[in-house]
């Protein structure tokens, strides 16, 4: 299997799905990798996933780096995108292309991806311009849910739907390679997906985008949160992980772990010295 690229990713508009799943650290990088998914997402959800914060607010760029270098020791064959977190993008155009130079040289990160549209764009143009390859993410962003008034449903409303199809439509034209659209109604992402030539990746927002992203933790039942309606749970990891930990604890107080096998022995004559 190929080295997944950028240009292998927007070439992929019009052919088959792309798939893109979050993973947080090298063992986490191997298992996506392994099922042969086409891009790794170091998402800021790292904060709420692994982390145990309520929201995305909390990432930093030293966050970021610290995870997308995990993520790279894998050296996966999928693109490691690696999200620009809040505030490292909103100051200025200088800020912004050194805090998502840090994520590639520090962070192996071969994209990154920010939240916003047209109020972005001279940041995303400035990115662009020092080869660093963007990928844009639309609608629900959740560094937005101060701002939201929560997790809702963006884009419901004819004008609210005209302003993403514009957002989105700026974003292609700047030149980011992808565009993840989240938490939007399926016929407005279905019209995104038609009108701009760059594939579209969702996350609640329909089956008609050119491919789909979850969350790792989500998809394998690792979360003990309440999911919402677009998550399919395709395992229960947590289950598992605790009833084998009781297992475990059992056999210890059992005294039946370690066994002989497991059990480094002491030589014959050491032994007997030692216990005169
Ligand atoms: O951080 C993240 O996991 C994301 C995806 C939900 C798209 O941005
Ligand atoms: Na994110």
């Amino acid at each position: 299997r190929d080295k997944v690229t950028v240009p292998a990713i927007k070439a992929r508009k019009h052919a088959t799905k792309l798939t893109m799943v979050t993973a947080y650290d090298a063992p986490m990088a191997r298992i996506v990798d392994e099922a042969e998914i086409d891009m790794i997402l170091v998402g800021d959800s790292v904060t709420t996933t692994v982390l145990g914060r309520p929201d995305t607010l909390a990432a930093t760029v030293d966050i970021m780096v610290h995870h997308s270098a995990a993520v790279a020791q894998a050296l996966p064959r999928a693109l490691i995108v690696t999200d620009m977190p809040w505030l490292s993008y909103h100051i200025s155009i200088e800020e912004t292309t050194r805090n998502a130079g840090r994520l590639v040289r520090e962070g192996k990160a071969e994209a990154v991806k920010l939240e916003g549209g047209r109020k972005r764009l001279p940041m995303v143009e400035a990115l662009l311009a020092a080869e660093i390859p963007v990928m844009g993410h639309l609608g629900l962003t959740p560094q937005s849910v101060h701002a939201m008034g929560g997790y809702k449903v963006q884009g419901k409303e004819l004008e609210a739907a005209h302003e993403l199809l514009k957002d989105a439509r700026a974003l292609a034209e700047a030149g980011v390679f992808a565009l993840v659209l989240e938490g939007i109604p399926d016929v407005l992402a279905q019209i995104i997906t038609q009108e701009i030539d760059i594939p579209t990746i969702g996350i609640g927002a329909g089956p008609h985008c050119d491919g789909q992203v979850l969350v790792f933790h989500d998809i394998l039942g690792l979360t003990t949160n309440h999911l919402p309606k677009f998550v399919r749970q395709y395992a229960q990891l947590a289950e598992i992980a605790t009833s084998a930990l009781k297992q475990y604890s059992a056999d210890v107080q059992a005294g039946t772990f370690p066994a002989d096998s497991e059990t480094y022995h002491t030589h014959k004559e050491v032994a007997r010295t030692l216990k005169n």
